[in-house]
């Protein structure tokens, strides 16, 4: 069976016209099945969209990374066009996502979690399946969350606050989740930003389900403040998963693309907005 993977949403775009933002969204078409895995930020759905000549009716279900409103925003859009939806996320997808960094324009922290609240999506047709360890969701397709976190190799974004009541700590983003999606050969690794790492993430799949073969990776793999030599763990720990094909993007950081580019050449591209993945 076919499985065609549609970068809705990216950073950079990948064809003339298409929007780009700080978000993330993909469009998964399997056979006659059709996933929403994000939402982006809600600037450049629709328009993306359009220019792709596809619309969202008939996605039977909408899985979330994360609660970040670069993959919660367009949620809003996104159920205008599937009505009402199943939404499969980890229990803690509104947790009170922060951040501080100076850059983003925010010397105090600045509340970046989903711009709507369960309520308010619930109102609009999400109809919500929590899931807080890796299992099946359906034919083909693990939802991979509840990753346990392994010190040596968890690099957690400083910038990123958790609030609980008037306190901030770092945040774990523990809602943090993934896809794994089988092909007729070795799986597909979709990631929205890989909070919990993506070597954990890893290390998790070959722990859990046994998986010691990638087809490809794609997606957010927040690699942006890791030093050059991390970079090339991460790229050694892709070698010892005998990845075909790396479309990385989103939050990846541009150091690590360039080191990901160099190495793995024809087997590397950008999975920016516009791009399709095609899976037989
Ligand atoms: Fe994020
Ligand atoms: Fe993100």
């Amino acid at each position: 069976m076919r499985t065609d993977i549609t970068i809705l949403c990216d950073n950079y775009v990948g064809r003339p016209g298409f929007i780009g933002e700080h978000g993330f969204s993909t469009l998964i078409e399997s056979g006659d099945n059709r996933y929403l895995f994000d939402a982006g930020s809600g600037v450049g759905l629709s328009f993306n969209l359009k220019l792709l000549e596809k619309t969202l009716k008939g996605v039977s279900r909408i899985f979330l990374s994360h609660g970040h409103y670069d993959h919660t925003g367009g949620l809003k859009t996104a159920l205008q066009e599937t009505g009402p939806v199943n939404v499969v996320a980890h229990p803690k997808v509104f947790s009170r996502h922060f951040v501080k960094n100076p850059l983003m324009f925010a010397n105090e922290p600045r509340y970046i979690g989903s711009p709507l609240s369960k309520e308010e999506l619930a109102a609009l047709g999400a109809q919500f399946t929590w899931v807080d360890q890796t299992r099946q969701v359906e034919d083909g397709i693990w939802f991979v969350t509840g990753v346990p976190s392994k010190p040596d190799q968890s690099f957690q974004d400083p910038q990123l606050l958790l609030q609980e009541g008037d306190a901030f700590s770092p945040d774990p983003i523990s809602d943090d989740a993934s896809l794994l999606i089988e092909t007729s050969t070795d799986p597909v690794l979709l990631l929205g930003c890989a909070h919990a790492g993506v070597l954990n993430i890893l290390d998790h799949l070959q722990d859990t389900l046994k998986i010691r073969k990638l087809r490809a990776i794609l997606g957010g793999t927040h690699l942006m403040f890791f030093s050059p030599e991390r970079i090339a763990a991460v790229i050694q720990r892709f070698e010892d998963f005998g990845v075909e094909q790396v479309g990385v993007c989103h939050c990846t950081g541009m150091n690590a693309v360039v080191a990901l580019g160099a190495h793995f050449k024809d087997r590397f591209t950008a999975a920016a907005a516009g791009s399709v993945f095609s899976y037989d």
